[in-house]
């Protein structure tokens, strides 16, 4: 028997003002995002502003429908609609941050499993890691070098 150890890390930054200035920047267009939610089911506003390496910036929030599994989660609103009109080029850091005005967090906002999986594609696709700045409207920031650190173990196209 053996064991495989999976390791990861996170950076944690205890406020804004500590992050590197263009993780803020972009964190502060995740918070512009989260305006546009629409999420009339849960209320929990989420915004994520995604940053391509050529410096280009896009940004979802996440999308409910009355038929629950039809909405959309905001980090992958951001990832398709850049993939779709960049296909060609990697993409460099998301942001994402959560408001829920009913409960405020203290703690920041991980992206669920289905979009670590869908961000793990393009991590592979273009060979190049997506670091992941991860906030509530207050509290410690979370920072991620790779989506491959959120989802260890991750089945990807190698095994196909
Ligand atoms: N949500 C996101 O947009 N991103 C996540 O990473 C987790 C959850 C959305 C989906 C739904 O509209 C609401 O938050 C509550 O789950």
């Amino acid at each position: 028997m053996r064991t495989i150890n999976l390791n990861a890390q996170i950076k944690v930054y205890e406020r804004r003002e500590e992050l590197p200035a263009e993780l803020a920047d972009l964190l502060k267009q995740a918070d512009d995002a989260a305006r546009n939610a629409y999420c009339p089911y849960s209320h929990f506003q989420v915004g994520a502003a995604l940053q391509l390496v050529d410096g280009k910036v896009f940004k979802g929030s996440n999308q409910e429908n009355a038929a629950f599994p039809s909405g959309l989660c905001a980090e992958r609103t951001a990832l398709y609609y850049a993939v779709a009109n960049h296909p060609d080029t990697a993409i460099r850091r998301l942001a994402v941050v959560a408001v829920n005005p009913a409960n405020p967090l203290t703690e920041p906002i991980v992206p669920c499993g289905n979009c670590r999986q869908s961000l793990l594609e393009y991590e592979h696709k273009f060979g190049q890691n997506i670091e992941i700045i991860m906030a509530a409207e207050h509290g410690p920031i979370y920072v991620a070098n790779s989506v491959a650190d959120l989802l260890p173990c991750s089945f990807t196209n190698d095994y196909l």
